[in-house]
C-alpha cells in the first residue's frame, strides 16, 4: 500500500498550545482563505481535502478538533473540552464560547502562509461575526464562503456510511469512497472507525441544529458579497471541479 508521509499533521490547529505542524505550508502564489458551510455530511471535509492538496490551503475543521481531543486521557483534557464531547455525542452544536475559545486559541492558524479551508466554523451567526473581529485582528480577509447545497435522503446514505481515520482524519465512504483495504486508511494506515454523531437519532438532531442556527449564514455571506453556492450531487471529483471552476469565475 503506498502511504503519503508528507501530508502536513495540523499540529498546530489540532492540538492547539505550543504544537507545530510537522512540514510547512507550501507558498502558493495566492494563498486562498475559504469558508465550507453546508448540511451535516454533504461532504464539505471531502471537499476540503480535495481543496487543500490542489490549493495548498490548510484544512480547519471544529469538528476534528474535537474528535482529536477525544484520543486523548480524559485527565489531560480541559472541562470546556468534556462539555463540548457531550454535546457533540448527542448531535447538538457546542455553545459558541467554547467553540470560540477554541478558535481564538488558534488563531495563528489564520495567518497560514499556505492559506485555509474552514470547515465546520462557523456554524452561527454569533460565530460569524467573532470570525471577522478575528480575521481583522490577524489582519487577512475571506476569499469566498463555498456553501455546498444537498437534499436530506442523500445526506442520510452519505453519513451511515462514512468511515473516518482515527489518526489523520481523513474520511471514506463504505461503498462511494472505500479504502483500499477495508477498515484501513490508505494516507496514513490508520484504523478507520464509524462516527458516534453518525446514529439515526444523532443526525436528525444535527439536521436541526443545521437549519435553525447555521442556514442562516447563507444570508450572512450573501449579504457580504462572498457566497457561492455548489451543488453537491454527483461524485467528489465533479464536485471539486465545480467548486474550482467557481472559485476561478470569482477571481476573474
Ligand atoms: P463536524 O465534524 O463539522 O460535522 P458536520 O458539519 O456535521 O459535517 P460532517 O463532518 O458530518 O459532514 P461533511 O459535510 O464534512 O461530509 P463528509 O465529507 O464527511 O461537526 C461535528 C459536531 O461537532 C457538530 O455536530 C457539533 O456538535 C460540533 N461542532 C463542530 N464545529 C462546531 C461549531 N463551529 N459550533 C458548534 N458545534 C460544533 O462526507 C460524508 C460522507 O459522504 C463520507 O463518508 C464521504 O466519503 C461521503 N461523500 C462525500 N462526498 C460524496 C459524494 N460526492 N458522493 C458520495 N459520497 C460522498
Amino acid at each position: 500500500m503506498s502511504l503519503n508521509p508528507a501530508k502536513p499533521n495540523r499540529a498546530a490547529w489540532l492540538k492547539g498550545g505550543e504544537a507545530h505542524c510537522n512540514i510547512a505550508p507550501d507558498l502558493p502564489p495566492h494563498p486562498r482563505r475559504l469558508v465550507l458551510l453546508g448540511p451535516p455530511g454533504a461532504g464539505k471535509g471531502t471537499q476540503a481535502e480535495l481543496l487543500s492538496e490542489r490549493l495548498g490551503a490548510c484544512h480547519l475543521s471544529t469538528g476534528d478538533v474535537f474528535r482529536n481531543a477525544k484520543t486523548l486521557d480524559e485527565c489531560d483534557r480541559t472541562s470546556a473540552l468534556n462539555t463540548a464531547l457531550d454535546f457533540m455525542k448527542r448531535g447538538n452544536l457546542v455553545p459558541d464560547e467554547i467553540v470560540l475559545g477554541l478558535v481564538a486559541e488558534r488563531s495563528r492558524c489564520l495567518r497560514c502562509k499556505g492559506g485555509f479551508l474552514l470547515d465546520g466554523f462557523p456554524r452561527t451567526v454569533a460565530q460569524a461575526e467573532a470570525l471577522n473581529k478575528l480575521l481583522a485582528s490577524q489582519d487577512v480577509r475571506l476569499d469566498a464562503v463555498i456553501s455546498y447545497e444537498l437534499p436530506l435522503e442523500k445526506i442520510v446514505v452519505r453519513l451511515s456510511g462514512r468511515r473516518t481515520c482515527l489518526v489523520c482524519k481523513a474520511v471514506f465512504h463504505v461503498d462511494s469512497r472505500p479504502p483500499m483495504s477495508a477498515g484501513i486508511c490508505d494516507h496514513c494506515g490508520g484504523d478507520l472507525y464509524q462516527r458516534e454523531d453518525d446514529r439515526q437519532e444523532s443526525i436528525r438532531v444535527r439536521m436541526e441544529a443545521y437549519t435553525k442556527d447555521t442556514a442562516p449564514l447563507e444570508t450572512f455571506y450573501r449579504r457580504a458579497g462572498l457566497l457561492l453556492s455548489i451543488s453537491a450531487e454527483g461524485s467528489p471529483e465533479e464536485i471539486f471541479e465545480r467548486s474550482l471552476h467557481a472559485l476561478q469565475r470569482r477571481q476573474s
